[in-house]
């Protein structure tokens, strides 16, 4: 007899219970055919079968979370062998096996119990997303004979395990889908790595990609933000039984997962309600010094270096020629080869400390124990504390080559490394000898970055192209993307190409009565074509140090970029010197227009307002994350966001610092483009960008759309403060809301306008480092977690004269820069 309708018949009968009759178990008698769920006793995982992605039909087993309005499976039972109809029946059988069958009754997959003996299997699906098989009469309702929990597929729930069981040498670990319609294991995996020290390690086959660095008792070395929060809580166990890392949910209503892409990229991410997505909460590998081994030996990684690898103090590069050339692998060595007996070592600080894979530790030693115990064997070549708690205790000790290594400042940790006598010598004797070191090294190295900095900048500029480019899915998972990642990856020229007289005529010959704005890259001009199509052009001013087919392919790339959040690029012109794009026109034209004018700014009432910053913010972090083409903007700021005829924001000018990588003009200068008053510190004085210059950009935007008022113009009796300083010390007063545009009292929503300056001081805070991800960005603008103390902000020093250039740094910065996007010619 069919089971299944006997249990929904008892439960309809069951009028007590009936609103709550939920099923979560099955029995030898019963089944699951396709399209009938069990969902936990929660009601947060459902059971069932699923078709993945958007084109495949394929039937495959699941466990998805069932509060979600995006369907993504956290586990899948039969990866390797799709049912292709809708005949599949998963059931228990007497042995103590759960089966799933075809309509042959053949089985297509099946758990599998090392019990001989069973007396009432039942199969289960726990309200943690375990689905377990056990027998009904054990006393012992944890005494399971399989669980999913042992065979994980791309998703880390909390409460499982990753890694591995000595006693019985299984190991737990995630492989990622072969691609969005094909959950078969991919080429990535991710481990909890028992070998040397255990850390969790990405892996492409067999080869390592990503390594999060040792545990050090709080965290790992390598991702020094990924701490305890209000969100997530995690550690490491290691007993001589296991070796696992494991995380829980501080607060058990938030959904959130730890998977691995198809493409390699391990990420936390977090379902939020208010944008019916997945929103990246933390990627395990953040930026180019996360790709392993980057720098080869003793080669640091550092983000705000240039290039990004440099040998450690004291060794020098192995191969100097590759090292011109950027090709970093071969790593540095020693200047002076190590001689056992005579040798020391030397302390370098703020480091993610080096792959243990090849490593010995012992949890009790102390540090000076450790040295003694590294120095009496020769093969060791440097040691740390293992755990930094309390000042640090037990002894990490690797043996051979150190590799992967990368420059974190001030989150980073202490490591001693083995030296010759005479490599320690020469620093170690503090006094004179340290003085003349500190003028005539930095002496030196200015010299030397003279001679070099040319060719080495130019060489530079072609290791970082990326060589892949593939657009991948859209906001968090929704399933309506066009990912086809077996796709050539040299198409053909996609974008419609148009010619320079039909945008000629367009334009009415680029007159100026048709110019509607300006930006860092050339000038914009409403045009019409044929047909009354309103078009925005973008007459591109200078000719980039790109060849022609680089330019081709870089504007296609920006044009697959597509969301609600960023301008559409319809096509473009490549005639003889003329570069041209053509966007969509927005007859609202940018934020600036509104928010800064007395009257218009009273259309922006606050809900439209936040829309907009959430929107930026949306707009943003695709640009940072979603899309596989890693943009930074360069040039965000209140004129280059449009509005459409909802005032919905749509970003312009993206992708364009990216064409215009060609950063040099001349010899030793080099250009920094972007807008004072938006630029952050690291950038405007020093070239340097990141993600985290474009977080800076955003905060600043944040705080003007509050307050109505321009950081570059803001002035105020009592102080020399911007508006960067100014809020900040509102803030700290516990007066934020003297900050809002009086035009705003009437429809403000006062948590979330607090909220917003409190995310804005975030992303201007002085330190990169300190800034959050645009994807933080976006979820602490849309939950009510407690967020971090705002550190104070770069740039908000008094000004002297009233006036004149706000940036206290910027002595010879010209005081007549208008709004538009300026070039400072940096001498380098
Ligand atoms: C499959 O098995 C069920 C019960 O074991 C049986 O009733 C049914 O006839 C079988 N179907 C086929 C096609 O063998
Ligand atoms: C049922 O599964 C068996 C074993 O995997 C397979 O050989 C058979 O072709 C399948 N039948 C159908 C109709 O899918
Ligand atoms: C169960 O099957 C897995 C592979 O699917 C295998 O690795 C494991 O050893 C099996 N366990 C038992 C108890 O047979
Ligand atoms: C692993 O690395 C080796 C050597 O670099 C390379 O030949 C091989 O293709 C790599 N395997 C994968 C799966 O990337
Ligand atoms: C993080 O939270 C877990 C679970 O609450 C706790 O066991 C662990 O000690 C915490 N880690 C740190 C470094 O505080
Ligand atoms: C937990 O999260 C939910 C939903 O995000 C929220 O409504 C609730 O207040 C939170 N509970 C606590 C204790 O923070
Ligand atoms: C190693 O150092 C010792 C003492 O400093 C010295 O006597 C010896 O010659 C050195 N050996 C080599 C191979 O440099
Ligand atoms: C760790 O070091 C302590 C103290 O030196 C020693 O007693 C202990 O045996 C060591 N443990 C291991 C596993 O080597
Ligand atoms: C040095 O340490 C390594 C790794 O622990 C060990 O294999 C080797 O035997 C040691 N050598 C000496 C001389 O103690």
């Amino acid at each position: 007899m069919d089971a299944f309708p006997f249990i929904l018949l008892l439960c309809s009968f069951s009028f007590l219970q009936i609103i709550k009759c939920r099923v979560n178990t099955i029995t030898t008698t019963q089944y699951i055919k396709d399209g009938d769920t069990i969902v936990s006793s929660d009601g947060t995982f459902e059971l069932g079968f699923f078709s993945p992605g958007d084109t495949s039909t394929n039937r495959y087993v699941g466990i998805w979370y069932k509060k979600t309005s995006v369907t993504t499976p956290v586990w899948v039972a039969n990866r390797l062998v799709p049912l292709t109809d809708k005949s599949g029946v998963l059931k228990v059988i007497e042995t103590g096996v759960v089966v799933l069958v075809n309509v042959t009754n053949a089985t297509v997959w099946s758990t599998n119990s090392s019990r001989v003996s069973v007396q009432n299997p039942v199969a289960q699906l726990l309200d943690t997303g375990n689905f377990v098989v056990r027998d009904a009469n054990d006393p012992n309702p944890e005494n399971f004979l399989w669980q999913s929990f042992d065979y994980p597929s791309d998703t880390l729930l909390a409460g499982m395990k990753l890694g591995t069981d000595l006693a019985t040498g299984l190991e737990r670990y995630l492989t990622s889908w072969r691609s969005n319609d094909d959950p078969a294991p991919g080429d990535y995996s991710y481990h909890c790595d028992p070998t040397g020290y255990p850390q969790n390690l990405m892996r492409k086959g067999p080869n390592v990609t990503f390594r999060a660095g040792p545990w050090n008792g709080i965290r790992w070395s390598g991702a020094p933000n990924m701490v305890n929060n209000s969100i997530i809580s995690f550690g490491m166990v290691m007993d001589s039984r296991e070796i696992y890392y494991e995380y829980e949910m501080v607060n058990k209503s938030v959904i959130s997962t730890f998977v691995v892409k198809p493409y390699g990229k391990a990420m936390r991410v977090i379902w939020i309600g208010k944008v019916q997505g997945w929103v990246n909460y933390h990627s395990a590998d953040a930026d180019d010094c996360d790709t392993y081994k980057l720098c080869g030996a003793y080669g640091t990684c550092n983000m705000l270096s240039d290039p990004f690898c440099q040998c450690l103090d004291k060794f020098e590069p192995k191969h100097p020629d590759d090292w011109k050339r950027s090709d970093w692998s071969s790593g540095c060595v020693r200047r002076h080869p190590l001689n056992c007996t005579g040798d020391g070592f030397l302390m370098y600080s703020g480091v993610k400390l080096p792959d243990t894979r090849n490593s010995w530790f012992n949890e009790t030693m102390k540090l000076d124990e450790c040295k003694e115990f590294c120095l009496r064997n020769c093969s060791c070549t440097g040691y740390a504390n293992l755990d930094i708690r309390n000042g640090g205790s037990g002894c990490l000790l690797w043996i051979g080559e150190m590799v992967d290594i990368r420059q974190l400042s001030a989150s980073g940790q202490d490591i001693y490394i083995r030296m010759s006598a005479s490599d320690i010598g020469s620093a170690g004797s503090k006094g004179k000898k340290t003085i003349i070191l500190a003028i005539a090294l930095p002496l030196l190295v200015a010299l030397i970055l003279l001679g070099l900095g040319v060719s080495l900048i130019l060489y530079k500029q072609k290791r970082r192209e990326d060589p892949v480019i593939e657009i991948t899915g859209k906001l968090g998972g929704h399933r309506n993307n066009n990912d086809n990642s077996n796709q050539s990856r040299h198409e053909d020229f996609e974008l419609p190409v148009f010619d320079l007289l039909t945008l000629t005529n367009a334009t009415d010959n680029f007159s100026f009565a048709n110019k509607i704005g300006e930006g860092g890259f050339g000038q914009v001009y409403k045009g019409v074509l044929e047909g009354g199509r309103e078009v925005a052009v973008k007459r591109l001013s200078e000719t980039s140090e790109q060849g022609l087919h680089e330019f081709k392919n870089e504007v296609n790339c920006i044009a697959k970029l597509q969301h609600r959040n960023l301008v559409k690029l319809l096509g473009c012109c490549i005639q003889g010197e003329e570069k041209m794009l053509l966007y969509e026109y927005l007859p609202n034209k940018s934020l600036e227009l509104y928010i800064f004018d007395e009257e218009r700014s009273k259309l922006l009432d606050w809900p439209k307002r936040f829309n907009i910053i959430n929107g930026i913010a949306r707009g943003l972090m695709y640009l940072h994350q979603d899309s596989r083409l890693r943009i930074i903007h360069r040039d965000l700021k209140a004129s280059n966001v449009l509005l459409d005829t909802e005032m919905n924001p749509k970003i312009s000018d993206f992708g364009m610092a990216r064409s215009f990588r060609g950063d040099e003009t001349g010899a030793n200068t080099r250009r920094v483009v972007g807008t004072y008053g938006y630029m952050s510190p690291e950038y405007a004085v020093e070239g340097i960008f990141s993600v985290k210059s474009d977080v800076f950009s955003f905060g600043v935007l944040v705080l003007e759309i509050v307050s109505g008022k321009k950081n570059r113009r803001f002035v105020h009796p009592d102080h020399h403060l911007n508006l960067l300083g100014h809020a900040w010390m509102r803030h700290n007063e516990g007066r934020t809301l003297e900050l809002v545009d009086p035009n705003l009292v009437d429809s403000c929503n006062i948590s979330e306008v607090l909220r917003s300056v409190h995310v804005g001081l975030l992303c201007v805070q002085q330190n990169p480092e300190d800034r959050p991800s645009m994807s933080t960005v976006i979820m602490m603008l849309s939950n009510e977690g407690i967020l971090p103390t705002a550190k104070h902000p770069g740039f908000f020093t008094e000004r002297k004269v009233e006036d004149v250039d706000q940036f206290s740094w910027s002595t010879q910065a010209p005081s007549s820069i208008n709004e538009v996007t300026i070039t400072l010619l940096n001498a380098r």
